[in-house]
């Protein structure tokens, strides 16, 4: 049975005391509860003050503007960057078009500031009704569970701060509830970057030296210390990242009428500071140790889970493979799946499952199988991987395919390579898509390949991405990938649908935000940056272990021109392929001309015709819209009513 975590719980909480939500129209700083309910009927006894406590995590589980990357298939954190891209009508609904075509602004940004504002809120007004309430008094809770909730709050808080500059750069720290007739003028204004990292920093360690460092799997999601020092891990990454570290790219990016403490009106440091990745090292480590010892936190390998599961011949490789190989496929597909009690114990921090069915189905093939009912299931098709993710993922032997000496040249990745056809396709496979590592075959689809192993009542879709009347482009729709490969990451690797059209064989698993294979990333980053040669590459090599792929030797540094650093930033877009994570790591690498200018997003040429020919589809193609990068893309457009509100608020430069 699967198990989830507290957000399974929070609608209920919340509805119990109504104070979910109340905010969200209001300005950040306004953090009164709906007049409907008093709050101190929230502190009346144990659930309700449980469920006061839960609703203050929602803001970190909202689709919309509550920064939840993992599997959320709008965001633009998923959709915006170059590993996956939606349809251009999808991007057009929601924000993710604005950014791809820099026409965000400061009118039409989503309030991400004001969202997460209103969830620190909610922690502050907690704290005040706990402080209000005399729960240990009235032996509701005990003193040590009154200490617990209150550095729960703290790190919760930390958390939103981090959230909110990662996004926006320097921010404002809240750490009180103003009093509701607060005059403008008090408010705060923006905190110089590495000032706002020494608060979320140590406002963390203090959260954490309160904090359990693991919860039963029924309390997963609640602020831990563990999760504490990860967030600590990112936030200092970030500090020591170019964007932060000497390369932000505008000189005149100041605070007016606000100064920070020691820092005067600067809000971003121009120079470098070497000695900001040691400490970002320092923080890699001990959340490691940390989490592998008391978190209780270890790399998923779940191959027992696997082989009780799934008959590995199920599994088509082009070209075959061996049982390990295939084993390794289906790990990375579990990893995203498998919960907390049956033996995943990767996830750090996670959040709700909500939404993740509609996900799937954004990515689901079209024409999956006919159902009961006549109608042929469809799904949206959406979900593009770009030829950026499927050129950087490994080839078989570990390199690049662009860098691998044994792989087939450049000039031949589009031919076919000649597999036979079984009747299915296979012989369209092309070259490209032979004797790569486990987590292409994992999480991408190709024209040729397989499409889950039974989503289609107990059997793959068997891609077929040129007939408009199968997998294919076909104007009749506004559903069609617009790279011509399809995403399988998140799938439950054994669902199925049945010609009832009911999903069988699946629970919605709870999302990890936080995985330990990040915190690997990120010291190996750190080592890397600090010319730590072999504890990077022993780093980069957990990750690629547990995924079957082919390790990193010191021979292929310098391989096509790739550095350590270059290897270890290549590792990020494979292993996090479509996490959201690759939106703020090109920010903060500031990669964004290079990565995402005009022209730079490339896929098969997949949106051409109806029925292309083999020859015409399997051509790299620009899409055909005008995606760009500006500069001031690297922050955040502070929606117009925040700023408006607070005297005090500089708006980032360039809105
Ligand atoms: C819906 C539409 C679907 C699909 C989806 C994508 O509005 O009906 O066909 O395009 O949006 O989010």
């Amino acid at each position: 049975m699967k198990l989830k975590n507290i957000f399974n719980r929070l609608v209920l909480g919340a509805a119990a005391i109504s104070l979910l939500g109340g905010t969200a129209a209001c300005n950040y700083l306004d953090v009164v509860p709906p007049e409907q309910v008093k709050v101190e009927d929230a502190m009346e006894n144990y659930n309700t003050a449980l469920g006061f406590l839960y609703s203050c995590y929602a803001f970190s589980a909202n689709n919309s503007v509550g920064e939840l990357p993992y599997g959320n298939y709008l965001s633009e954190m998923n959709t915006t960057a170059d590993d996956v891209l939606n349809p251009h009508a999808w991007a057009s609904d929601g924000g993710a078009a604005a950014i791809l075509l820099n026409t965000i602004s400061a009118q039409n940004a989503p309030d991400y500031w004001g969202h997460n504002y209103n969830g620190i809120g909610q922690c502050l007004l907690f704290l005040e009704q706990l402080d209000k309430a005399g729960l240990v008094e009235r032996g509701v809770i005990t003193a040590d569970m009154d200490r617990e909730w209150r550095a729960e709050m703290k790190a919760l808080m930390a958390y939103y701060h981090f959230v909110i500059l990662r996004r926006y750069g320097p921010i404002a720290i809240l750490e009180e509830k103003l009093p509701l007739d607060a005059p403008q003028s008090s408010f705060p204004g923006r905190y110089h970057f590495d000032y706002c990292v020494d608060w979320i920093v140590n406002t963390l360690d203090e959260a954490a030296a309160e904090l359990p460092a693991k919860r039963d799997v029924a309390q997963m999601g609640r602020m831990t210390s563990t999760i504490c020092k990860a967030i600590k891990a990112q936030t200092l990454l970030l500090a020591a990242s170019p964007l932060y570290n000497g390369s932000f790219p505008y000189t005149d990016f100041k605070n007016t009428n606000w100064e920070t403490p020691g820092y005067g009106q600067e809000l971003i440091s121009r120079t470098y500071d070497a000695s900001k990745w040691n400490r970002a090292l320092a923080a890699a480590n001990e959340a490691i140790d940390w989490a592998e010892t008391r978190g209780d936190r270890a790399i998923y390998r779940g191959d027992e889970y696997i082989n009780a599961n799934i008959n590995l011949d199920e599994v088509y490789i082009p070209g075959g493979a061996s049982d390990e190989f295939k084993a390794a496929v289906l790990r990375m597909r579990y990893l995203h799946y498998a919960c907390e009690n049956e033996g995943n114990r990767e996830a750090i921090m996670t959040t709700g499952a909500g939404g993740l069915t509609t996900q799937w189905f954004a990515s689901f093939p079209k024409k999956i199988m006919q159902l009961n009912s006549g109608t042929m299931l469809s799904g949206y098709s959406g979900q593009g991987p770009t030829l950026f993710a499927v050129t950087h993922f490994l080839t078989a032997n570990g390199y690049l395919p662009e860098n691998d000496p044994k792989f087939t040249p450049e000039a031949e990745w589009f031919e076919s390579a000649g597999l036979p056809d079984e009747g299915v396709g296979r012989s369209r496979i092309i070259n490209l898509h032979v004797a790569r590592e486990p987590r292409f075959y994992a999480w991408i689809g190709f024209d040729g390949g397989d499409y889950s192993l039974r989503i289609a009542n107990g059997q793959p879709v068997h891609l077929n991405m040129l007939d408009k009347d199968l997998q294919g482009y076909n104007t009749s729709t506004r559903d069609n990938s617009p790279t011509g490969y399809l995403c399988q990451k998140f799938m439950p690797p054994t669902m199925q649908i049945a010609p009832t059209n009911t999903y069988v064989g699946y629970v919605g698993p709870s999302r990890a935000v936080i995985r330990l294979a990040e915190l690997y990333l990120i010291r190996a980053e750190c080592e890397a940056q600090l010319g730590m040669t072999d504890e990077a590459i022993r780093d980069v090599n957990v990750i690629r272990e547990r995924a079957g792929a082919q390790p990193l030797t010191t021979a292929m540094i310098g391989a096509g021109g790739m550095t350590l650093m270059d290897w270890v930033k290549n590792e990020r877009v494979c292993e996090f392929f479509n996490e959201g994570k690759r939106y703020f790591d090109i920010r903060r690498w500031v990669e964004g001309d290079k990565y995402l200018g005009l022209g730079k997003r490339m896929g098969l040429n997949a949106l051409a015709k109806e029925n292309p020919s083999f020859e015409e589809f399997n051509k790299p193609t620009r899409l055909p819209y005008n995606y760009t990068w500006a500069n001031k893309l690297y922050l955040y457009p502070i929606q117009y009513g925040d700023v408006y509100a607070n005297p005090q608020l500089v708006q980032n430069p360039g809105f």
